[in-house]
């Protein structure tokens, strides 16, 4: 088994890629700089883990087209992301930050980062480098609630939400095997958002995170059932998951 995770030098990207690791994939660790990629491969060959660098620069559309030469994934996890407010002096995502303060060029850097190069990663692998029963595993947000409305963010990952579920509709009328998933996992821990562990009892640590998605992954029956009681857990912690087959 073979997984490609985008964004995985760091964050619940690397908990996911030690979480598959140690579950026996062979980790595609997809990173943007070679130097914090090879890092984070050392780190998980430290542990046993099958792993490798691959250059994935979701800002670089004509790099991504070097995926397709990529063979046998079976689990293609879009991680990587961009708060979008890379022009606060805070250096990560700022909540209170008003809807009207966000420029043009944040929404289009964000709109880049997060949807087109996340597109682009999906349909560079699509032809020929996914293998029939392949997951392809979103790592989202939910874009309406009340309480939390980052613009740049929320619009970004809106229209990947979008493309999850138009992905999923694509390949249930091509009576794909393939499948495709939004996963919102709530709070985590982590440099996108400067939250720490116990700044909230709903903030979790990325290797908590990791556990819960891979959790879902592994559950092979996801009947409608299922996906409600574990939508329920997850919202206990604010979290929610959808599937779209
Ligand atoms: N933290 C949360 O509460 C939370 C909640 C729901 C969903 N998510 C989602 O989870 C994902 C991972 O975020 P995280 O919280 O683990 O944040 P993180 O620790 O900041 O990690 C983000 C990862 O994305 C990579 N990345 C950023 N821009 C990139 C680009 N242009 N090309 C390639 N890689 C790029 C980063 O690489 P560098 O090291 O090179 O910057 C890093 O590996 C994101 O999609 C985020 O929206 C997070």
């Amino acid at each position: 088994m073979k997984t490609l995770i985008t964004g995985a030098n760091k964050g619940i990207g690397f908990a996911l890629a030690q979480n598959l690791g140690h579950r026996g994939y062979e980790v595609l660790v997809g990173a943007r700089n070679e130097t914090r990629g090879q890092e984070a491969v050392e780190k998980l060959k430290a542990e046993g883990i099958n792993a490798e660098f691959v250059k994935v620069d979701l800002d670089d559309l004509n790099q991504l087209t070097s995926l397709s030469a990529l063979t046998d994934i079976d689990l293609l996890i879009n991680n990587a992301g961009i708060s979008g407010n890379i022009h606060s002096d805070k250096g990560h995502l700022d909540m209170e930050k008003s809807a009207f303060d966000y420029s043009s060029s944040d929404l289009e850097e964000t709109i880049k980062t997060n949807f087109l190069g996340t597109h682009a990663v999906i349909t560079e692998l699509l032809p020929h480098s996914l293998t029939e029963n392949a997951k392809i595993i979103n790592i989202t947000v939910p874009v309406s609630q009340e309480y939390w409305m980052p613009l740049a963010y929320v619009t970004s990952k809106a229209a990947q939400n979008a493309m999850t579920f138009a992905f999923g509709h694509q390949f249930k009328k091509d009576k794909s095997q393939k499948q495709i998933f939004a996963i919102m996992p709530g709070a985590v821990a982590t440099d996108l958002n400067g939250a720490k562990v116990g700044d909230s009892p709903f903030v979790k640590s990325p290797e908590e995170t990791a556990q819960m998605i891979s959790k879902f992954i592994f559950d092979e029956k996801i009947t409608m059932l299922k996906l409600l009681i574990l939508t329920e857990q997850f919202m206990i912690t604010m979290n929610q998951a959808y599937v779209t087959k």
